[in-house]
């Protein structure tokens, strides 16, 4: 098994998001880890364009650079934090057109969800937690989430109560696990196939 990788998505583009700074928060609690690499993924960084692939996803045909570049970024993790703000009760639909823009690469990993909304954002995670199981993405159990009312002030400056520390660490050991062990599901499908 080689060492976990692990990206961190920031689930937002907006202009003057929050979700830069919470993906921020759960990258520098990870990063005290040493069973596995962090890396943060920035949506914005990758300027999808709304879905342009003629070719369904789950065919691996990607006919555009800006598709392959995300596929690469995302096939070199074996499992993802998500970000996710709550836009009207779901996920953002930049981080929703990103995921379906690509298929293979998501197959077979683990995912954590770390949300953030008016009240943390549970209706966004529970929404995504339906598409990743599409996605044939083990997602954990323990849960983090940040209230715009009490975890922020103003709306806009993150500023956590505490408490999601412990949740954090609860969750990053749950992801790494699962993580590591579906490395092994992986490599004997492409055994299975050479
Ligand atoms: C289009 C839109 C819809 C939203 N809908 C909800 C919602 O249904 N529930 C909620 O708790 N917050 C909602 N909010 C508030 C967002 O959760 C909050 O603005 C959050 O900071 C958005 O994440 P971002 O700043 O990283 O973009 C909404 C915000 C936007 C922009």
């Amino acid at each position: 098994m080689s060492q976990v990788r692990i990206g961190i998505l920031i689930g937002s583009t907006r202009p003057g998001r929050n979700g830069d700074k919470v993906a921020k928060w759960v990258l520098d609690h990870a990063v005290e880890r040493d069973d596995a690499d962090f890396e943060l993924v920035d949506l914005a960084d990758f300027s999808l364009p709304h879905l342009d692939e003629a070719v369904p996803a789950s065919r691996g045909q990607y006919a555009n650079e800006h598709t392959r570049a995300w596929a690469d970024k995302i096939d070199s993790f074996d499992g993802f934090v998500f970000v996710t703000p709550e836009y009207n009760h779901s996920t953002s639909g930049a981080l929703k057109n990103a995921i379906d823009f690509i298929y293979g690469e998501w197959n077979n990993k683990a995912a954590a969800l770390v949300s953030y909304g008016v009240h943390g954002g549970l209706r966004a995670a529970e929404h995504l937690r339906l598409v990743l199981g599409e996605l044939q993405i083990a997602d954990v159990r323990q849960q983090v989430s940040f209230s715009l009312v009490t975890d922020f002030e103003d709306y806009t400056v993150f500023a956590p109560k505490g408490g999601q520390e412990a949740q954090l660490t609860t969750q990053l050991d749950q992801l790494v696990s699962w993580a590591g062990a579906l490395q092994g599901v992986r490599e004997q499908k492409l055994a299975a196939a050479a």
